[in-house]
């Protein structure tokens, strides 16, 4: 019989996290306070995060202990499966092995508990008792909302207007783990009722919701501010999934030619990538390819720069691809992938060569999620259908070019809430969104003046 599944024990589980911050062959450029130009520093932060993933955030160690309790909630659904796509492969028919990280096993349904839940565990044992943030798809907002019911802490979601409409099973998700979950923009911050005041319909964007959740956070007695994607500890906590990839590929022979991830702030991508770019940075051959949106081009149309990681300018200025704060990406069904910049951990690494961005438009991306779903089974979530267009497109090539080659990707949620969605491609009623450059010249116009990293 073929093998399908690959599985690590449970005692098998990578006991610490991987901080690439240790192994970059050049140094980061510092986030700015915006008032005085300056580098932030911890103290700054503090009023949004607890100190403890301060540190974390600004550590240059290369290894991270997962603390016991983390482990503990981990295992309910870690170490997550690698699975090898036999039957898309045989549907591509092109020289290529396809392996996958199944992240839509948790409980949630995606990546996101794997910082969800340490987050939630850091902020407890600091002693914060509430926490507020922003969601796109409702990926994250569900997920901080299981990992806070895990640890006995409040929290409140600001989704995206457009997503809190088109997918109104995730709310409930939020409130069956007890979370409130407010769309945005809202009426309850002044970050909300400003952008209300000018555009009553507004879809929101990533950028409005997170302004909305800091200054939640801010004017809330003993509570902080909790990010999905974008921030380095955010991105180190994910990087679990590339370690256990590693060790499993290792157990049947394998290494991969190309690591691909979809990318939206840049976490999942990171977390199936990062252990392969420290390979690459110390000499190994192989490609790295993180997959956007045609209508939110961050990395392959936006330039790198300083701006603001939020439209009400709340954030420090961080360095990292942009198309300008206030960029409201038309309201694709990959919720997830609307956000105006890419962490600036992955956009050193653009910038640096060791990754490759492409982008896809969502026709493409839901016809190769279809396939998928055809093929493979499970039905993936639309972020995740942009990086199975990245895979096809690699399959294609490998194809033409007659070599063979071994893919793996990060399949970084399944989309059972996200049926509308398919609907809407099935019905022939999605547009592919291809953003104009007068759209981006007009966005970069809010960051012309800000520092030049
Ligand atoms: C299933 C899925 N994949 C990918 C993403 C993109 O986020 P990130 O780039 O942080 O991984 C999201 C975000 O919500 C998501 O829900």
């Amino acid at each position: 019989m073929e093998q399908i599944k690959v599985f690590l024990n449970e005692d098998e589980i990578p006991m610490q996290w991987y901080n690439i911050q240790a192994d970059l062959p050049t140094p980061m450029k510092p986030p700015l306070h915006p008032g005085t130009g300056q580098p932030v520093g911890p103290d700054d932060l503090s009023p949004i995060f607890p100190m403890n993933l301060i540190e974390q955030e600004v550590s240059q160690e290369r290894w991270i202990d997962i603390p016991e309790e983390v482990l503990a909630k981990y295992l309910l659904w870690r170490p997550s499966p690698l699975f090898r796509a036999r039957n898309f492969e045989k549907l591509l028919d092109a020289p290529v092995r396809i392996y996958y990280k199944h992240e839509g096993y948790s409980p949630a349904g995606s990546h996101k508990p794997n910082t969800a839940v340490p987050q939630a565990y850091y902020n407890k044992v600091f002693g914060i008792k509430r926490l507020a943030t922003e969601t796109g798809a409702g990926q994250w907002g569900s997920a901080l909302s299981m990992a806070c019911r895990m640890f006995d802490l409040e929290c409140r979601v600001y989704m995206v207007r457009v997503s809190y409409d088109q997918k109104p099973y995730r709310r409930m998700m939020m409130n069956t783990w007890g979370a409130e979950c407010i769309a945005s923009p809202s009426t309850l911050t002044e970050s909300g009722r400003a952008v209300l005041a000018e555009h009553p319909d507004s879809p929101g964007s990533l950028g409005i919701a997170i302004s909305e959740a800091v200054e939640d956070a801010v004017t809330h007695e003993n509570s902080r501010y909790s990010l999905g994607s974008v921030l380095n500890h955010v991105l180190m906590h994910q990087t679990i999934i590339g370690l256990e990839a590693q060790k499993q590929l290792e157990k049947i022979g394998e290494y991969p030619d190309v690591v691909m991830g979809c990318a939206g702030g840049g976490s999942n991508f990171a977390g199936i990538a990062l252990p392969f770019v420290r390979d690459k940075i110390h000499g190994k051959n192989i490609s790295i390819v993180g997959a956007e949106p045609t209508s939110c081009p961050t990395m392959t149309k936006g330039p790198f720069a300083y701006d603001f990681g939020d439209l009400a300018k709340k954030t420090p200025l961080l360095p990292m691809y942009t198309l300008g704060h206030d960029f409201i990406p038309a309201p694709i069904h990959a919720g997830g992938l609307r956000y105006h910049g890419m962490a600036p951990i992955i956009s050193h690494l653009v910038k640096e060569g060791f990754i490759e961005p492409r982008a896809f438009n969502q026709i493409e991306s839901f016809e190769a999620g279809i396939n998928w779903a055809r093929t493979e089974g499970f039905i993936p979530a639309p972020e995740t259908d942009h990086a199975i267009a990245a895979v096809v497109q690699e399959a294609m090539r490998a194809k033409e070019e007659g070599k063979e080659k071994v893919i793996l990707f990060n399949w970084s949620g399944h989309g059972l809430v996200d049926l509308a969605s398919y609907e809407a491609y099935l019905s022939g009623k999605l547009q592919p969104y291809e953003m104009p450059d007068s759209e981006i010249e007009r966005a970069l116009k809010a960051i012309e003046n800000f520092p030049k990293p």
